[in-house]
């Protein structure tokens, strides 16, 4: 935007050279999106990331910061420095060779938790001065009786539609809707990306995944910069367990470069080597993130991972993610425990097929195995199933755990009665709310024009 503010613009904090409102609400377009170097003032070039940063792996002393490269080799250099306080930037690590269309990831440590930080990626082609390409802010893991909020989203399958499309439309309202809330995190449950043959055909090549995974990062990124992301695997994500292992890796692999998750280091709680299950702590909850998918082994010779499940003892999280599980409820103190998943370990919908398929959230609290995870959840104290997969907002209690399913952000199918089997949801597309409070825990669900339309508390343990 190379012209001078308008009154108005000026007016919501925009100057030359910031977003446009298109652009924020149709993700990063242009020469950002494009990867084009621009020039500075002076003349020099100035490298452009193909991809803005995305956050991950928060803990209390660290954060992960991934950025794509454009098209040009570069230099590259994060700096950081508390959000409040003396503005001292200081850079996270020597300069680095940023090779064109490379990733560069920093991990940023020495850092203290529960604190707002700002940073900066500066670039510079070859012999030029480093100039800032990209801004954020984030909040390091916070520790103990403390407040915050965080968000959750489901099922954008972003790479089916097209860059205009409506769905897309709906990915950016929910984007930024999420944005000003200001969450220190998000969690997408699950369908986060799709493409054509992602749910019913191993994938022999990583086309498809790297398409998808690029367009979720892109409209994604007026949120990435500043929130953390934790993503589930769904149907949609191309690693089913019903496939070949090695085409699910060729997945994995390209998700663990875009949408890096935590692994088995990063936290205390442990999890995969491959980013697919993890917990963690933030303030006085617990999140357990399940992989309802990767671990559901194949259970005739069909062909195809959704016709392939034929019974419902097929979905399973694995002996090792379910010993996990259990390892790590049992271990916890924590007054709020949530547990999150892209659907229940059994379904139990409005068909058999759609039963089959994993559908019916709370109606599958007795059946499969979701019955021992209901089970657990009950002796441990959980508080909150949260699910995604059937494309509506819904909550129900089953034994006193809130089932919430908090609607989709771009799947176009709303599913009603007939698939899901519920009586009472509401149809629409948004995001759900989470604000923790060591005395109250409170889920909103918004919808895509921002208002709330149902809400529900619970209590500490
Ligand atoms: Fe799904």
């Amino acid at each position: 935007m190379n012209r001078k503010p308008t009154g108005w613009e000026r007016t919501m904090g925009w100057g030359a050279g910031d977003l446009s409102r298109k652009s924020f609400l149709t993700g990063l377009t242009g020469a950002a999106a494009l990867g084009i170097p621009r020039y500075a003032p002076g003349g020099q070039v100035v490298p452009t990331l193909s991809l803005l940063p995305f956050l991950a792996r928060p803990t209390t002393e660290s954060m992960l910061v991934n950025v794509r490269n454009g098209p040009v080799d570069a230099t590259a250099r994060l700096e950081i420095k508390a959000s409040l306080g003396p503005t001292v930037w200081g850079a996270a690590g020597a300069d680095r060779s940023a090779p064109a269309g490379e990733f560069v990831n920093w991990n940023v440590g020495d850092l203290a938790a529960g604190t707002a930080y700002d940073y900066r990626v500066l670039m510079a082609a070859s012999g030029e001065d480093l100039l800032s390409v990209a801004t954020g802010r984030f909040t390091t893991q916070r520790v103990g009786e403390v407040a915050f909020t965080a968000a959750l989203t489901a099922d954008p399958h972003t790479g089916s539609f097209p860059d205009g499309s409506g769905p897309i439309r709906v990915l950016d309202d929910v984007v930024r809707n999420v944005q000003r809330d200001r969450p220190d995190f998000v969690i997408a449950l699950g369908d986060n990306v799709a493409w054509a043959t992602s749910r019913d055909y191993p994938q022999v090549d990583d086309f498809g995944a790297r398409f998808a995974y690029t367009m979720y990062r892109r409209h994604l990124a007026p949120l990435s910069v500043s929130c953390p992301h934790f993503g589930l695997i769904g149907n949609w994500e191309g690693e089913s367990g019903k496939v070949p292992a090695e085409n699910a890796a060729l997945v994995a692999n390209v998700r663990r470069q875009f949408a890096p998750n935590p692994d088995h280091l990063t936290y205390p709680q442990g999890g995969s080597a491959n980013e697919d299950y993890y917990a963690f702590d933030w303030g006085p909850a617990l999140f357990v993130v399940l992989n309802v998918q990767s671990y559901s082994a194949p259970s005739g010779p069909r062909s195809s991972p959704m016709d392939d499940v034929a019974l419902m003892e097929d979905w399973t999280l694995g002996g090792a993610q379910f010993s996990w599980l259990e390892g790590v409820l049992a271990a916890s103190d924590h007054p709020f425990k949530f547990v999150c998943i892209h659907h229940p370990v059994g379904g139990n919908a409005g068909t058999q097929f759609e039963t089959l398929y994993g559908r019916g959230g709370p109606r599958a609290a007795t059946v499969g195995e979701q019955r021992l995870v209901h089970e657990m959840m009950r002796e441990f104290g959980v508080q909150i199933f949260f699910f995604g997969h059937d494309h509506v907002f819904l909550d129900e209690v089953v034994d006193g755990i809130h089932y919430a399913l908090p609607g989709s952000c771009g799947a176009p199918w709303k599913f009603g009665r007939e698939v899901t089997g519920y009586q009472r949801y509401w149809p629409e597309s948004g995001h759900g709310r989470l604000t923790v409070r060591p005395d109250l825990a409170t889920v909103e669900f918004v919808n895509q024009a921002g208002w709330v339309i149902h809400q529900f508390a619970v209590e500490p343990a």
